[in-house]
């Protein structure tokens, strides 16, 4: 027959194995309970063990026994927190993979129509003028009447405006020409600003929104003449649109100017040649200019005798559309980030 301590080590490997086999923490647990538990086999054994042992060898058995308990009990706490802790990092990583990327937070984008007005800002303020705002909910005085365009005036009907339900004498601005009004009634001359800004007409087509922008220009002081603006306009158009893109002034009319004149560029979809969208022109038209009419200096309180100048208003989503090759306006509203992502910022 093996001595105890074979017996005990013999009992001791078998545990080890059934140890190191344990696939999860319940057959860790039952590992454990087979051989350190109370029915387990090393309890067993020094029950048995006692009985039959005469007293003399009792205190042997007893602590030869409790040695091996004491090995089971260490190498169960040292597997069982490894398996649990082994447990616990798997589901972590079923669940957090950390080695893929992070999802990226969309970016937002610039609006076509703001990335123009933006270049236009900036091409204007290196030829010294500065940007003037007004309130798009404006007066009749400003939008129309300072404007040589009295109520009775024939060209108020065209500029078809939305008013103001209720209150007398308030209007949707039509154009960024009151800001011209409210520039001059704040400061003396010389004045040279721009007026980027949102107007509203009862109009829509699809180079016609009821919503739209426009950039308002004056430059007001001693001597400012047509050949000024000319030039102004013919620098603008080659740094806006590139090299071979001018500007060309037709004769036109508008009460607050005087001479006045249409602002054509040239076609950026043909450059010129003639096409379906210039209508074989080779010119598209983009806004008004003139010289500012006396009347208009009067209602600000000017001294016409001394003093001239220029200003002109255009469409900033027309322009948008000529620059980026879009052939409906109304692209620019459907606010589709698809479409805005397309332009440069
Ligand atoms: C005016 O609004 C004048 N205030 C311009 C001006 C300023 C003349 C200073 C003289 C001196 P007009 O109504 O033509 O003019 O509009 C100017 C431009 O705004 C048009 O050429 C066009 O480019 C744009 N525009 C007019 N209506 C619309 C619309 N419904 N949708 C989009 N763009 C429009």
């Amino acid at each position: 027959m093996a001595s105890l301590s074979d017996q005990l080590l013999e009992l001791f490997t078998s545990f080890s194995s059934r140890l190191e086999a344990a696939a999860d923490e319940q057959a860790v647990r039952k590992a454990y309970a087979d051989f350190g538990g109370p029915q387990g086999q090393v309890r067993l054994k020094q029950r048995d063990l006692l009985k039959a042992a005469p007293n003399a060898e009792k205190k042997a058995i007893g602590q030869a026994t409790n040695e091996i308990l004491q090995k089971i009990e260490a190498a169960f706490a040292a597997r069982l927190g490894a398996t649990v802790e082994q447990a616990a990092r798997g589901d972590l990583e079923r669940t957090v993979d950390v080695t893929l990327p992070g999802r990226a937070r969309p970016l937002g984008h610039l609006h076509p129509i703001t990335i123009a007005r933006r270049e236009i800002e900036e091409i204007f303020a290196q030829l010294g003028f500065t940007v003037a705002v007004g309130p798009q909910v404006e007066s009749d005085f400003h939008n129309f009447e300072a404007l040589a365009m009295p109520k009775d005036h024939p060209a108020r009907d065209m500029q078809d405006t939305f008013y103001v339900a209720d209150v007398d004498d308030v209007v949707l601005r039509t154009h960024t020409s009151p800001v011209q009004i409210r520039t001059m009634l704040a400061q003396p001359p010389p004045v040279r600003i721009i007026a980027p800004g949102t107007v509203y007409r009862r109009d829509d087509d699809a180079t016609h929104s009821p919503m739209f922008n426009q950039v308002e220009g004056l430059c007001v002081d001693e001597g400012i003449t047509f050949a000024d603006l000319k030039g102004v306009l013919m620098h603008f158009a080659q740094r806006f649109f590139g090299a071979g893109i001018t500007a060309r002034l037709r004769p036109s009319f508008f009460p607050f100017t005087e001479p006045s004149a249409e602002i054509d560029f040239t076609c950026t979809f043909c450059r010129g040649s003639g096409c379906r969208t210039c209508k074989q022109t080779g010119w598209i038209e983009i806004g008004g200019s003139g010289m500012v009419d006396p009347e208009v200096f009067r209602h600000v309180g000017y001294d016409s005798e001394k003093y001239s100048g220029f200003a002109f208003g255009w469409g900033i989503d027309r322009m948008a559309m000529l620059k980026y090759g879009i052939d409906n306006i109304n692209q620019f509203f459907d606010g589709d980030v698809r479409f805005s992502r397309m332009f440069r910022s």
